[in-house]
């Protein structure tokens, strides 16, 4: 199988629906990489996979190593790695140089950044050298410390308005394609009727061109999860019962049985 390319993605705007999920490691993405046209090695390993509490301290250490086994692990879907906090903000030059160690090192196809406006600068000059950027807009995770929380966002009009701005600032600079994250469903509707990119949404809008979960969410691994995850499977409730199941066996020496040995033929 031939991969997806970034163009055939921003291609897709208006058409068939952009399926999208994070992975942060080479099985994942195996599993994953069939059913998906983009695969998101996302800074939300911070929580998922490091147990952090915001994405503010991830490392482009961290996303280089989970990206290259996320490329390792998938053979279709065109890989994304987001840029952490720090890495890219301060300058076009600063996102050239985090934007091209995490192509060099991962081999993944594009990489994500968080902002509008303020980055649009920063996405054309990425996007004139050769480095395909989604942008990331609405709740934007990196800025917490600033938002003051994960709630909602473009309730007040003025807020409505910032975002409208923001997304068609990125999508006016280059950017191939524009998650949309925690809006109210109106204005994630009118960002995608606005913009010429494809839109991928989280909390946004069914009318999004795509749209974009974290894994361990979809798949229940978490108790507590946002509004906007729809839980496909309860995985938590089943490692636990999986677990108690191993532990039981090795208390009461069922496991390891007669199969999983190797025992001398004479
Ligand atoms: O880090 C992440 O997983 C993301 C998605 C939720 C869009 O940015
Ligand atoms: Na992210």
């Amino acid at each position: 199988v031939r991969r997806l390319t970034v163009p055939a993605i921003a291609k897709r705007k208006g058409g068939e629906p952009i399926v999208m999920l994070t992975a942060y490691t080479a099985r994942m993405a195996q599993l994953l990489d069939p059913h998906c046209d983009m695969l998101l090695v996302g800074d939300s390993l911070g929580q998922v996979i490091y147990g952090l509490d915001t994405t503010v301290r991830v490392t482009l250490d961290m996303m280089c190593a989970h990206g290259a086994a996320v490329v390792r692990g998938s053979y279709r879907s065109v890989v994304v790695v987001d840029m952490p906090f720090g890495s890219y903000e301060a300058s076009p030059e600063q996102a050239f140089a985090s934007a091209a160690r995490v192509m060099k090192e991962t081999g993944c196809a594009a990489v994500k950044l968080e902002g509008g406006v303020a980055m649009a600068e920063t996405i054309a000059f990425l996007a004139a050298r050769g480095i395909p950027v989604i942008a990331h807009v609405g709740l934007t995770p990196q800025a917490v410390n600033a938002l003051g929380g994960y709630g909602a966002r473009g309730k007040s009009q003025a807020e409505h308005d910032k975002i409208l701005g923001d997304a068609k600032a990125v999508a006016d600079a280059g950017a191939f394609a524009l998650v949309i994250e925690g809006v109210m469903e109106p204005l994630a509707r009118k960002i995608t009727e606005s913009v010429s990119c494809p839109t991928i949404g989280i909390g946004a809008s069914p009318a999004c061109d795509g749209q974009v979960l974290v894994v361990d969410d979809m798949l229940g691994m978490f108790e507590r999860v946002p509004r906007f995850v729809k839980r496909f499977d309860d995985l938590a409730a089943r490692i636990d019962t999986t677990a108690k199941a191993y532990a039981e066996a090795v208390r009461d020496r069922s496991f390891p049985g007669p199969d999983n040995l190797y025992i001398p033929k004479d």
